[in-house]
Formats: structure tokens, C-alpha cells, sequence
């Protein structure tokens, strides 16, 4: 979604905020676009539709000189996507770059219309421009201004200014992630500030998380950044991080997309999670939770992190027999949930920057409940709100369709539940965690038989994933990644649930892709079985070298889940995850960006 880069110091501005976008690119965008002051004290602003390159192109022709530049690239929500309604927005005296949506930005642009102030885009984000050049040209403040203009506009944002007369980057947010750094050493400070700290990864021997409605005052001749709160008054609410300037960003190796590489990194990031909670501070998180109880626990996230939780949901009740209930966030936070201080809500999220299970940590906040998070991104907003925060240690997931954090979300709502247990969840789970990182290895060494059963499917009309119990999250999840990244048709479907009604889909050129384990093995058989009844084709996931799913399948992938009590649905995963990945490549499509997709969902 959209992404947000911002310089000033001593080097050539527009190289570190080119480089921090094309970071970002991986969150999807469908425009870009830069400003900076120019040698003549002018603001200039260039931006183009479509790839990063293509704004690229104008600037190198271009060739500007400046210190400071703030970058976005747009993932549209109000407006087309043209070069117009591309970010940065500016006029002679201000530039802003802007994440998220104004809710009140129509009535905003109405009043301000009223009294004569002129539009160009059909953006929510022209109206923050409007209205702070208004009070500016009233005030002669720059502060002042865009804090009452803050205060002005409804819902979550994330603002970065650029005023014609300064050397100086302002910013402020409300419920949308944005983070600060600082290089130390140059002589004259360097200032970075972006919506994703990966943009910054190298440039930044620290970073600084500013609160909601912080405005932040970027001021290299200080070699600092200043925090004031909505009063004005200089404040310390910011949280700050070193971080090692020797993170490395990640490439993609041998292997022709991230998404292939993530899927190949699963066995050796299951293998060395037991690792990550045996000493340190992943013991000591399992030591001060174990045993704690809850009379609730409400699970929520949303799209690949809400199949994770259904996983996770099973694993909780079989082992605590504590009611769990799992809801989408963006449902749970207007459904007006019934809510006790004695719950505990349990968010799930690789990015920790979805904004609508971020309104749902407010929400429980607000509640007085306890709150848990299973999160990829350490520093992230959610790993900010939450009380404990249970890392799934992932690395960096480059690729729009999230793989590897689903496997290590799983794994460590297990090792979570079974602490909650009261056991040592490392030894109840460590062997299994290597046995399953075996089985994924040796499933990747058959990759070449799911790329042939995708060249034979590709073509077909639709796809209808099945499964039953344990084996349902993953009908979902696989349908969702087929969805995502080939552009097909696909449902996940409780194979009981079939002749409910999507039975009637099923003809030749209808794939079922039915998950057929030990458990419930005759009742989902027998579901397989309508469907071929009614010539559908049958690609069979399920227990291996079995004569009766032999012979009713017109593709059969047997799987090893012998030892695996807790795990067999993570492995069925990667099977999917494999498929998905052959299917879309057959398509030819955008496997790692694909249309319309952003990995970072920070709009509702
Ligand atoms: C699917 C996918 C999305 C995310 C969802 C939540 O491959 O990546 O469905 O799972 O947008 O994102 P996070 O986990 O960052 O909260």
C-alpha cells in the first residue's frame, strides 16, 4: 500500500528516497512521485503513473540538485489512478505526501470550496494541502498550521510536509505507521523519516517511533528530531530503537521470485524457531505467560494472519478447552463485540501496520482486555500496542502473497497455547517443529510434480479447495493464494458443506483440490466422491499411498504426516502454497506484485 520516504542532510536527497521507494515497491503501488526544493528555493514535484521506473526516467533526465525531498508511491483509495492524483501534492509553499484517508475530507472540500479555495486532484489528500496553506497564510506558522489542520481531519493518516522555506521535514500521524531515523557522524545530520523502517535499513543507526498526533520536526542543522504535542509543547512520546546498521535487505538469490524463495526458506525458519524461544527473550516471554488464564480469547486479523488464527483456534481449544472465538477485524471492530476485562484478545499480523486489526487493539485496549500479538515485524504499530508480543521470527516477506508467516504464525500459536498450557512448549512441540522442517524439506524436493499437475490444471474454469476440520483453514488459505497470485477463480469450502450449494459449480472444467487426511477420512472421501460423481476433476492432497484416493483422483499428491499430531495442516500448506505458485507462473502473471495487491493493508 502506499509508502512514504522522506530526506534532508548533507547528500544528494533524491538518491535515498528513490532507493527507500523502490524498497516499499514490494507493498504495492500504481503511481509515484517525488518534491523537493530546487536551486532557485522553488518547490518542484514530478510524478508519474505506474512503475517506480517510470518516475525514475524524467528524474535522471532531470538530474535535480537537493537536499531535501520527501517520495510516495500511491495505491489509490480516493480518486483514479492518473498522474494528478499522484502524491507528492503541492503549491509554491507547501508539498505533503500523505498515507491513509481523511473521512471527512469531502465535507472538508466542500466548506473550503465555499469560500473559494480551488482543487486539482480528486484526491482526500489535496484537501490536507488546502486547508493547511489557508491557515498558514492566516498564521505565519508552520506548526501551528499543520497541527490545526490535523486536528481537523477524521480517521487514520500518516502526513509528511515540505515547506518552500525551510530545510526542515514535518510529520504526524494518527493509527498509520510512520518512523523517523537519524545517521549519526556526518557533520551536518542526516534525517530520514518513512512509513516502513525497511526503507531505512543502512541509511539509519536509529530510529524513533512517534505517537499518534506527535508532530515530529525533522531539523538537520539540530542533527535532531523534535516531538511536540498537539498543544505545541515540546514532548518526549516517541519510542526509540537502535537498530544494527548491518541488517541486510533481502534479495532473491537463485531463485527467479521472493515468493519461491520464502516458500524455500519454510524448513530452515521452522527448524530454528524452537531456537528463537528456548533462551532469551523468547524464553522469557514463555516464562512470564505460562499457565495464565483467560476466561475468552478472541482471536482476530485478517485475509492469510485470519487462516492462521482458525489453525491456531483448533490448537487453543483441543488444548486449553477455553471457548475461542476468531473474527475478521474488519468486522469485529463494527459489530460491537461483547467484550470482559478477563479476555484475552490475541491479534495476528505479519505486518503489524493492518489497519483495521489495529482498530481492533484499540478497541480491546480501550476495553481493558489483555493483549497478545503474533507478529512478523518487531517495531511494528500492533507490536507497539500489545502486552506481550509473540514474534514469529519470519524475516522479512518480500512477497505480496504471504507464505512463511502463515507456517511461523501457526508454530507459534502453538508454542503460545501450549504455554498458556502451563507446559514447556518447547519440549512438547520442539521434535515435531524438526520433524516438520524434514517433511517440508522433502516435499520441496517433489516441487517438479506440483509444477507438472499445474501445467495440466492451469487452464481449467475454477478451483474448489476442500477440507474438513483442521484441514479447512488450509481449503481457505490455498484458494486465497491461487486467487491472489493467478488471477483464477478459487473457493475454499468445508468439504461437508459442499452440497449446501456450490455443488452446483462442479462440471468438467471445475478443479477440486480436496485435502484428505486421517481424520474424518471416509466422511471427506465420500465428499471427493460427489464431486467426481458430478465430473469435476479431482486433485487429491491427503495421506499417502492410499488405493481409494488413487483411484478417485485425477491427480493424486500423497503426503508423509506420519508423527505430525500438531502440524499436518501447515505441510498440506506448503503443498498449496507450491501449486498456487506453478499455476500463476503458467498464467504468466505478476507473481510477486500482483495487480491490485498491496502487502501492508493501512487503509480500511
Ligand atoms: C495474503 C495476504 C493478506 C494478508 C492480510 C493481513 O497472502 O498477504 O491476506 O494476510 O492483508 O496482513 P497482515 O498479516 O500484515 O496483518
Amino acid at each position: 500500500m502506499c509508502g512514504i520516504v522522506g530526506y534532508v542532510g548533507s547528500r544528494d536527497a533524491v538518491v535515498p528516497v528513490l532507493e527507500g521507494l523502490q524498497r516499499l515497491e514490494y507493498r504495492g503501488y500504481d503511481s509515484a512521485g517525488i518534491s523537493f526544493k530546487n536551486p532557485e528555493g522553488k518547490l518542484q514535484v514530478v510524478k508519474k503513473e505506474g512503475k517506480l521506473d517510470n518516475l525514475r526516467s524524467v528524474l535522471e533526465t532531470q538530474k535535480p540538485k537537493t537536499s531535501i525531498a520527501i517520495g510516495h508511491t500511491r495505491w489509490a483509495t480516493h480518486g483514479h489512478v492518473n498522474e494528478t492524483n499522484a502524491h507528492p501534492h503541492g503549491n509554491d509553499l507547501f508539498a505533503i505526501v500523505h498515507n491513509g484517508i481523511i473521512e471527512n475530507a469531502f465535507e472538508l472540500k466542500e466548506s473550503l470550496q465555499a469560500e473559494g479555495e480551488k482543487f486539482h486532484s480528486e484526491t482526500d489528500t489535496e484537501v490536507f494541502l488546502v486547508l493547511l496553506t489557508k491557515l498558514f497564510k492566516q498564521t505565519g506558522d508552520i506548526k501551528k498550521s499543520i497541527i490545526e489542520t490535523f486536528k481537523q481531519i477524521e480517521g487514520n493518516s500518516a502526513v509528511v510536509i515540505l515547506n518552500k522555506d525551510e530545510n526542515k521535514l514535518y510529520a504526524i500521524k494518527r493509527s498509520a505507521p510512520l518512523v523517523c531515523g537519524r545517521r549519526s557522524g556526518r557533520e551536518s545530520g542526516e534525517l530520514f523519516l518513512s512509513s516502513d523502517p525497511y526503507a531505512l535499513v543502512g541509511y539509519v543507526d536509529r530510529l524513533f517511533f512517534p505517537d499518534d498526533e506527535i508532530l515530529c520536526e525533522l531539523d538537520p542543522e539540530a542533527t535532531f528530531i523534535h516531538f511536540y504535542d498537539l498543544e505545541g509543547n515540546a514532548t518526549e512520546q516517541f519510542q526509540k530503537e537502535a537498530r544494527s546498521t548491518q541488517e541486510t535487505l533481502s534479495t532473491k538469490g537463485e531463485f527467479e521470485h521472493f515468493m519461491l524463495k520464502e516458500i524455500h526458506e519454510q524448513p530452515f525458519l521452522t527448524k530454528q524457531l524452537a531456537g528463537f524461544y528456548s533462551e532469551g527473550v523468547g524464553k522469557e516471554l514463555l516464562d512470564r505467560v505460562k499457565g495464565k488464564k483467560f476466561d475468552h480469547i478472541n482471536i482476530i486479523g485478517c485475509g492469510t494472519a485470519w487462516h492462521a488464527g482458525l489453525v491456531i483456534k483448533n490448537i487453543l481449544e483441543s488444548e486449553l478447552r477455553v471457548k475461542v472465538t476468531i473474527d475478521l477485524a474488519s468486522e469485529f471492530r463494527y459489530r460491537d463485540p461483547v467484550l470482559e476485562k478477563n479476555e484475552l484478545a490475541l491479534f495476528i499480523s505479519q505486518s503489524g501496520e493492518t489497519a483495521d486489526t489495529i482498530a481492533c487493539a484499540e478497541l480491546c485496549k480501550k476495553k481493558g482486555l489483555t493483549l497478545y500479538s503474533i507478529v512478523n515485524v518487531k517495531g511494528s504499530t500492533l507490536y507497539r500496542m500489545s502486552d506481550e508480543n509473540f514474534l514469529i521470527y519470519a524475516g522479512q516477506e518480500i512477497g505480496v502473497a504471504s507464505t512463511k508467516a502463515f507456517t511461523n504464525m501457526v508454530l507459534v500459536g502453538a508454542l503460545m497455547a501450549f504455554t498458556l498450557k502451563g507446559e514447556d512448549a518447547i519440549k512438547t512441540l520442539g521434535s515435531e517443529l524438526n520433524l516438520l522442517s524434514d517433511k517440508i524439506e522433502a516435499l520441496l524436493s517433489r516441487e517438479n510434480e506440483l509444477k507438472i499437475i499445474a501445467k495440466e490444471i492451469f487452464q481449467e474454469k475454477g478451483f474448489i479447495y476442500t477440507g474438513r476440520n483442521i484441514y479447512f483453514p488450509i481449503a481457505l488459505e490455498g484458494a486465497l493464494k491461487l486467487k491472489e497470485i493467478a488471477y483464477v477463480h478459487a473457493e475454499g469450502y468445508a468439504a461437508g458443506e459442499l452440497k449446501h450449494g456450490p455443488i452446483a459449480l462442479i462440471d468438467e472444467q471445475m478443479v477440486n483440490i480436496s485435502i484428505v487426511g486421517s481424520e474424518l477420512f471416509e466422511k471427506t472421501l465420500s465428499n471427493t466422491e460427489e464431486v467426481k460423481a458430478r465430473r469435476g476433476k479431482i486433485l487429491v492432497v491427503g495421506v499417502k499411498e492410499n488405493s481409494k484416493l488413487k483411484s478417485i483422483s485425477d491427480f493424486y499428491f500423497g503426503l508423509d504426516f506420519d508423527g505430525l499430531k500438531y502440524f499436518s495442516p501447515v505441510l498440506v500448506n506448503v503443498v498449496m502454497q507450491i501449486l498456487s505458485y506453478y499455476i500463476a507462473k503458467e498464467k504468466g502473471t505478476d507473481i510477486d506484485k500482483p495487480r491490485n495487491l498491496a502487502k501492508s493493508v493501512t487503509v480500511e
